[in-house]
């Protein structure tokens, strides 16, 4: 499959998508969110893949929805048009584990579409914000409901508020971001990442994302029985009897997904 506005390489059991529309800092277009959707869901259901990177370029990771696009909306093509709900959101329909990897700019949809991703690995010059405001507009692709679940409500009414950047140190002290990298050693470190969580049983790592994904949409209660139940689920895969046999004669698992 050819793409206008991302690339794709597969690595091993790792697929990285890298978006690639360097003249705008890599702004979220139509067709850039039909693609990336189009890649994520490929990926997904291809067997040989176990984890995806979403990645942009030194520079940018996206630095927001795309501006010169927007400003000619008006209520009538965002409503009827159904803009954001309609193509940005099929990263949400993916069961294996999704990691962003952010050099330089995540801005607006840019950090939006990072937080979306189950996880986030940062460049240090990696910069976040959420500068919507002062185009006219709040955030619109989650800004508002998953960033104060990431860094708090104070800090989340401060940066979608002001619009001001937040650095990578700042990000990972509010725990948007999981670990921090030199920006040349970035896609390198994340992939060994990726591969390590493609080496795991992917039944399992696919209930770890869906019970840790769950917890934001439910009561403490209801999310912990939900993941007792994908415990006990556990029991009836044959990964499980491989880990414990492995662990117990003192060799490394082989794993077969099943
Ligand atoms: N949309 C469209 N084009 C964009 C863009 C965007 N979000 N961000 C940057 N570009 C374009 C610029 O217009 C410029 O194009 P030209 O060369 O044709 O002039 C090119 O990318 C390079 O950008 P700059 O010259 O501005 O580069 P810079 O290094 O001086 O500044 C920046 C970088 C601080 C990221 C600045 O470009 C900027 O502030 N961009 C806009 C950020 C923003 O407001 N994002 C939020 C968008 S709204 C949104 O995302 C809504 C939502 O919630 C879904």
């Amino acid at each position: 499959m050819s793409y206008n506005t991302i690339l794709t390489e597969v690595d091993d059991k790792v697929a990285v998508i890298t978006l690639n529309r360097p003249q705008v800092l890599n702004a979220l277009n139509d067709e850039l969110m039909d693609e990336l959707g189009n890649a994520l869901l490929s990926f997904d259901a291809d067997d040989k893949i176990a984890c995806i990177i979403i990645t942009g370029s030194e520079k940018a990771f996206a630095a927001g929805a795309d501006i010169a696009t927007m400003a000619k909306y008006g209520f009538n093509e965002v409503y009827r048009g159904d803009f954001i709900s309609r193509n940005w959101e099929e990263i949400r329909k993916v069961r294996k584990p999704v990691i962003a990897a952010v050099s330089g700019f995540a801005l607006g949809g840019g950090c939006e579409l990072a937080m979306m991703c189950d996880t986030i690995m940062a460049a240090d010059n990696a910069k976040f914000a959420q500068p919507e405001v002062k185009l006219g507009i709040i955030p619109g692709a989650g800004g508002t409901q998953r960033l104060p679940r990431a860094v708090s409500k104070a800090k989340a009414m401060d940066l979608a508020l002001t619009g001001r950047m937040m650095d990578a140190v700042e990000a990972e002290r509010s725990g948007l971001v999981a670990r921090i990298f030199p920006q040349a050693e970035l896609l390198k470190e994340v992939k060994v990442i990726a591969k390590t969580i493609a080496e795991m049983p992917l039944l399992t790592a696919m209930m770890v994302k869906e019970a840790i994904n769950t917890s934001y949409e439910t009561t403490l209660s209801e999310g912990i029985h939900f993941e007792r139940r994908l415990f006990h689920a556990c029991f009836a895969t044959q990964d499980q009897k491989e880990g414990m046999a492995a662990f117990l004669e003192k060799r490394p698992a082989k794993f077969t997904n099943s």
